[in-house]
C-alpha cells in the first residue's frame, strides 16, 4: 500500500466535493482496522475565490485524518474557476511542484 496518499477535491460550499466526502465516509472502517495508521496525506484544493476559503475544508480533512492516524504533511490551495485556470496561479503550480520534488 502507498506510503502518502493525495487528497484532490474542488473546493464546492466551502468544503469538499460531495465525491470526496462520500470517499471519506468510505473511509469509516479504517479508523477501527488502523490500516491508515502512519500514512503521510497530501491536500490539492482549487477554489474561485482562493485559499482564504478553504479554511474548513482543510479542518474537516484534517480531522479525518488525525481520526485516522495519518499526517496532513502538505497542501496546495489555488486560485482558479474554469478549468485549465490553476496553471495562471503560479504560486500553486510552484507549491504543487516542490512539494511532489521533496518526497
Ligand atoms: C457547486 C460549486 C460550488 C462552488 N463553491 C465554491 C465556494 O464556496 N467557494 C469558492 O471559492 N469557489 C467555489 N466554487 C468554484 C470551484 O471551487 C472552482 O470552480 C473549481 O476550480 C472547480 O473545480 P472542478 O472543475 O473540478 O469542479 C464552486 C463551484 C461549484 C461548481
Amino acid at each position: 500500500m502507498a506510503d502518502l496518499l493525495v487528497y484532490g477535491t474542488p473546493n464546492y460550499w466551502y468544503g469538499p466535493s460531495a465525491k470526496m466526502k462520500l470517499l471519506m465516509d468510505r473511509m469509516r472502517p479504517y479508523g477501527v482496522s488502523k490500516k491508515l495508521r502512519g500514512k503521510k496525506a497530501i491536500i490539492i484544493s482549487p477554489a474561485a475565490e482562493g485559499p482564504k476559503v478553504s479554511g474548513p475544508l482543510v479542518e474537516m480533512l484534517r480531522l479525518s485524518f488525525d481520526y485516522l492516524g495519518m499526517e496532513l504533511v502538505g497542501k496546495v490551495l489555488g486560485t482558479a474557476y474554469d478549468k485549465g485556470e490553476i496553471k495562471n496561479d503560479k504560486k500553486a503550480m510552484n507549491q504543487a511542484y516542490d512539494l511532489g520534488a521533496s518526497f
